[in-house]
């Protein structure tokens, strides 16, 4: 029997939609919850414009119960399409600013509590970007591995499009990002569980089946490697890989939501994509990460 004191809903979560493709955007004009109570996590590079953001976060609103959001890469480039040229910081209040008009949760808001079934746990959105310290194989510096990557014509985008103004460098933005969420995650009540979100995984791991390893660089930092187990994760979700999968590091699951660009879906066969259901827990099977396929284009 189902505890009737328990909401009905579910915690569920996607990722990487990339709206800006048409195939992605019918996904997600055909993404409907089962219940009104379900909430959704979108764990970033839900478009590349400001107005492409917008629509499918008012869109995946106006049908979850509540809609959490974190920025992605691609939500931070200022794209030379768009008509907001805002850079670094001030694009991301923007984005924080439209999140806020749509009532849609962003990770500068107070954590919500989950408290439907699998719960109670808070649900913390983070923004952590990256720091260039996922080295691929062969590097020992960031100026090896940008080489590295030069050579191999494996650039990031972000390189031209993702400006960290008014910081220094991206690895500064990160720097007071991580500060900023150190401070936060310790402050909560250290008896409850979260559920943390972050475009970028919070470990290292899931990188290593990257079909291009100098890739990694622009995937994360080394500084949240524990996060996962300081701040009693139930689960981690994230995105940016593409790599749709589940895995599981010193006990705690780790979901990767990607939708990703049409060239990847559309090479998944009999997988329809749905938002991964993250509480409740229903039941998985363990995969090793070694088992697992990685998908042929980088994020
Ligand atoms: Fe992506
Ligand atoms: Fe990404």
């Amino acid at each position: 029997m189902p505890d009737a004191s328990v909401a009905a809903g579910k915690l569920l979560a996607v990722s990487d939609l990339h709206v800006s493709f048409q195939e992605n955007r019918e996904i997600v004009a055909n993404l409907r919850p089962e219940s009104a109570d379900d909430w959704l996590l979108v764990a970033g590079d839900a478009g590349d414009i400001s107005g492409d953001i917008e629509w499918a976060l008012g869109t995946l609103r106006e049908r979850f119960g509540t809609v959490v959001w974190c920025p992605g890469n691609h939500e931070l480039w200022t794209h030379p399409a768009d008509p907001v040229q805002l850079r670094g910081e001030q694009r991301y209040q923007h984005l924080v600013g439209i999140c806020r008009s749509l009532g849609v949760l962003t990770p500068e808001d107070p954590y919500p509590v989950w408290d439907g079934a699998g719960g109670p746990a808070i649900v913390a959105p983070l923004f952590l970007l990256y720091d260039y310290t996922f080295l691929p194989p062969g590097a020992a510096t960031k100026d090896e591995a940008m080489a590295m990557a030069a050579g191999s014509g494996v650039m990031c985008t972000d390189e031209r499009l993702l400006h960290p103004d008014p910081y220094p460098s991206r690895e500064a933005w990160c720097q007071a990002r991580i500060g900023a969420t150190v401070r936060r995650l310790e402050a909560l009540d250290p008896a409850m569980p979260t559920i943390l979100m972050n475009h970028f995984p919070l470990i290292r791991d899931p990188t290593r089946n990257l079909r291009h390893p100098v890739f990694a660089q622009w995937c994360g930092t080394e500084q949240s490697a524990a996060w996962h187990l300081r701040f009693r994760a139930g689960a981690v979700v994230y995105g940016h890989l593409h790599m749709p999968r589940t895995t599981w590091h010193d006990g705690v699951r780790f979901e990767e939501v990607s939708l990703g660009y049409p060239g990847e879906w559309q090479r998944r066969p009999g997988l329809r994509y749905a938002p991964r259901q993250i509480l409740p827990l229903c039941c998985r099977r363990r995969l090793p990460l070694r088992e697992m396929r990685a998908d042929p284009l980088p994020p």
